[in-house]
Parts: C-alpha cells; sequence; structure tokens
C-alpha cells in the first residue's frame, strides 16, 4: 500500500471521500450520445468560478459609497495591478453566464429535459435563473455609472405600479425617495454574499438531484430502462474520465471566446457595457434612451408592448412577471408522447422556431426605442411568445411524433 493510499483509507475512515468521487464522477454513468448542447453546464459552473473570484478581487478595492464608487471603479481600471483585467472578466462574465445559461435552457426545450422525471432540476433551474437575474441587476448599479443610476431608478419604478402597496414597496426596496446611497449599500451586499450564497445553494441542490435521475440525452430515452448484470446502464459511460476530457474541450474553445472579448471588445459594442456607463451618475441628468443589458430585453419588450391601463403600468409588469414565471410550468405544459425534438413532429419544431424568433425578436427590440412601428412588433411577438406556452398543452397532444427508439441512437 503506497502513502497516498494510506492517506485517502484513514480520510475515507472519516469522510466519505472516495465513495463520493465514485458516486459523482467516476461511477457516475452519463448517456453516452451527449453532444456539444451538453457542454454548458459544465460552462456555467466555469462562469461561476470566474464571477466568484473576480469579484472578491474587485471588493478589495471597489467603495460601496455614492460619493466613491464610480471613481474606485477608474481607480481598479487605471491604477490597481491587472484591475482592468479583473473588472473585465467579471463585466463580460455578467454576459457569458447569460449566454451560457440561455444556451442551457435551450438544450432543455430541444430534448424535453425538463420532462419527468427531471422537473425539480428544471425547477431549481428556474430558481438559478431568477437569482442570476437578480445578481446581475444588483450588480450593475455598484459602477454608480448614469446607466446604473437610471437603469435601476427605471426597473424599482416598476415595483410602485402594485396597486395599493406599491410606493410604499418601492421605496421600501430602495430605501430612500430615489435611488441613493442607501440603495447602492444595500445592492452591494445583496450582491456580494446574499444572492451567491442562495445561488450556490441551488446550484447544488440542481446537481444533486441531477444526479438522483440520470442526465437525460439527445434521444430523450431513459438509459436507466436497459442495464447489464452489474446494473450499469448499457448506453451509459462513466462522467469520469470520458466526459470530463469532453468538458476541457468546451472549456478550451470558451476561454479562447471569453479572452478574445476581454482582450479585444470589452464593452462589445455597448452591448455588454453601455456607453453611458462610463459617465457618473447624475440623478439631475436623465439620460435619452434608458435600456437595460442586453440578457434582460426580451423582458423589458414585453413589458412597454402592454398598453398602460388607467395610467397604470401595472399590466406591463404582470406580462414580464408571467413571461418568466410561465417557465416553470413548462414540465407540466408540456403533453408531447416523446421528449426529442429529432422524435417530435413538424408542429412543436415550428412552435420552438417562433418562440426563438420571438425571444431574439423581443430582445432587439428592447433596445430601441419604442417607436409605433416597434411598438406593434413587439406586440406581435409577445403574442408569439405567449403562445408557445399556453398553447402548448393542445398542440404537443396533436403533434405526429415519430416513434422514439428503445436505446441511445449515437
Ligand atoms: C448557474 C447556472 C447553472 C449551472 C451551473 C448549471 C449546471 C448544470 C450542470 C453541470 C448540468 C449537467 C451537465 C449538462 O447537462 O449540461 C445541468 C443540467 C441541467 N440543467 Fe442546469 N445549470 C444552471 C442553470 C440552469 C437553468 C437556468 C436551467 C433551466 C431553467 C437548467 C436546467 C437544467 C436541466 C433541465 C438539466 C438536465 C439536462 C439533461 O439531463 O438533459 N440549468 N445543469
Amino acid at each position: 500500500m503506497t502513502k497516498l493510499e494510506k492517506l485517502v483509507g484513514w480520510i475515507d475512515d472519516r469522510f466519505p471521500l472516495t465513495s463520493t468521487w465514485k458516486a459523482h464522477l467516476s461511477e457516475y454513468y452519463a448517456p453516452k450520445n451527449f453532444n456539444f448542447w451538453y457542454f454548458f453546464g459544465s460552462l456555467a459552473l466555469l462562469v461561476l468560478v470566474i464571477q466568484i473570484v473576480t469579484g472578491i478581487f474587485l471588493v478589495m478595492n471597489y467603495k460601496p459609497d455614492a460619493a466613491l464608487a464610480f471613481a474606485s471603479v477608474e481607480y481598479i481600471m487605471r491604477d490597481v495591478p491587472f484591475g482592468w483585467l479583473i473588472r473585465y472578466m467579471h463585466s463580460t462574465g455578467a454576459s457569458a453566464f447569460f449566454i451560457v445559461v440561455y444556451l442551457h435552457m435551450m438544450r432543455g426545450l430541444m430534448y424535453g429535459s425538463y420532462r419527468k422525471p427531471r422537473e425539480l432540476i428544471w425547477i431549481f433551474g428556474m430558481c438559478i435563473y431568477l437569482a442570476l437575474m437578480a445578481e446581475a441587476f444588483m450588480g450593475y448599479l455598484l459602477p454608480w455609472g448614469q446607466m446604473s443610476y437610471w437603469g435601476a431608478q427605471v426597473i424599482v419604478n416598476l415595483f410602485s405600479a402594485v396597486p395599493f402597496v406599491g410606493e410604499e414597496l418601492s421605496i421600501w426596496i430602495r430605501g430612500d425617495f430615489v435611488i441613493s446611497d442607501a440603495t447602492l449599500n444595500r445592492f452591494f451586499s445583496f450582491h456580494v454574499i446574499a444572492v451567491p450564497l442562495v445561488l450556490l445553494g441551488l446550484i447544488v441542490a440542481h446537481i444533486i438531484a441531477l444526479h438522483e435521475v440520470g442526465s437525460n440525452n439527445p434521444d430523450g430515452v431513459e438509459i436507466k430502462k436497459h442495464k447489464d448484470a452489474n446494473g450499469i446502464p448499457l448506453d451509459g459511460i462513466p462522467f469520469h474520465p470520458y466526459y470530463t476530457v469532453k468538458d476541457i474541450v468546451g472549456v478550451i474553445v470558451f476561454l479562447m471566446v471569453f479572452s478574445a472579448v476581454v482582450f479585444f471588445a470589452p464593452t462589445m459594442g455597448g452591448y455588454f457595457l453601455e456607453d453611458n456607463n462610463f459617465i457618473p451618475a447624475d440623478p439631475f441628468k436623465t439620460p435619452p434612451h434608458i435600456a437595460p443589458v442586453w440578457y434582460f430585453t426580451p423582458f423589458y419588450a414585453i413589458l412597454r408592448a402592454v398598453p398602460p391601463m388607467f395610467g397604470s403600468q401595472f399590466p406591463g409588469v404582470i406580462a414580464m412577471g408571467v413571461a418568466v414565471v410561465i417557465l416553470f410550468f413548462l414540465p407540466w405544459l408540456d403533453q408531447g408522447k416523446v421528449k426529442s425534438i429529432r422524435y417530435r413532429g413538424a408542429i412543436y419544431k415550428t412552435w420552438l422556431t417562433l418562440f426563438v424568433i420571438s425571444f431574439v425578436g423581443l430582445g432587439w427590440l428592447g433596445i430601441q426605442p419604442a417607436t409605433p412601428t416597434y411598438t406593434l412588433m413587439a406586440r406581435i411577438l409577445s403574442g408569439v411568445y405567449f403562445a408557445f406556452f399556453f398553447l402548448m398543452p393542445w398542440y404537443t397532444k396533436i403533434d405526429k411524433t415519430k416513434p422514439e427508439p428503445d436505446r441511445v441512437t449515437g
């Protein structure tokens, strides 16, 4: 017995090291037919680590004070050694997080990964998505630029549209009558510790739920139905080393694209860091166009598409909320006989395509000024967006599906 084996044995007598390694990696059997869509879960974990590490270093020099915040970010950019790199990694990481998570969710839609028995994986995923939106929204206030300030002003003001309690609610959230130092302090506290803790807990729950039922795959068939004499799925391969090695390919490609953005286009033409945010916050000067960062714009377009009722924006706020919350119900809205897009019929494929067009289209419209033509387009696309979900129980039932294979096809 080598010294290392002895040490591992000593630990195993006191802590489930080898058994955990086996259960979650070397003897966790994943379907052998994963394609590139399965990179995005591990990439989301990578971005999470990037955000936490760069965040820790940012906090060392950032000042959560309305009088000092903007200058402290400039100090990080100009004077702190490699501060520019840390800040651009963190700001690019925020957008990368949403790109990766949107693709990760898209995979779920394509292969029916949210369906029985994976409903809880999906629900934890949706909670992660909500937490991620809160995290990004509050983080964006911290540089205390014009967009930080006015973006937060617009969004927090939405709460004042809630009947009866709205005004008090928005004051309670801000800690003041307008966005101010008190707001900055609480957003800092939430961004740096409260939401990340929730996010971490949810991610652990997400993966525990995944490992309880096992991964879905591009064929949408359950590999646990066919096992060998040792109880190992015939179409399964150990996660480690096969998928750890495969995931490294995704990591390398991701880091190449990520570095290209960080080093050559950190603002991404105003999409990742808006131009107006290089101007310090001025409570007396509203910028002409206030638009949220790209990852919120589909929902912002839905908000603006709904006309106010009795002068209140409340209906738009409700529509925006429903647009997000409806995703929680996907496992029960989908009544299809098969899970994967490979065996679905033309009706589902058409609806999924329309949904993607509506989401991307709304995202684009959310950045544009609300002219009558754009508003009309946003109304049509919002209709398509909601129809995808509300009509789903019906069209998935009548869709002519192909027979699902018994085993994975490779
Ligand atoms: C920080 C964000 C997230 C992290 C770190 C994360 C992590 C992971 C990992 C590592 C996997 C296994 C590998 C893979 O299948 O790609 C996975 C699977 C899954 N995730 Fe996430 N996830 C996140 C967000 C989400 C969100 C927002 C949703 C949906 C609302 C979601 C839904 C799913 C589903 C349904 C599966 C199972 C997929 C299958 O087996 O086909 N995840 N996640």
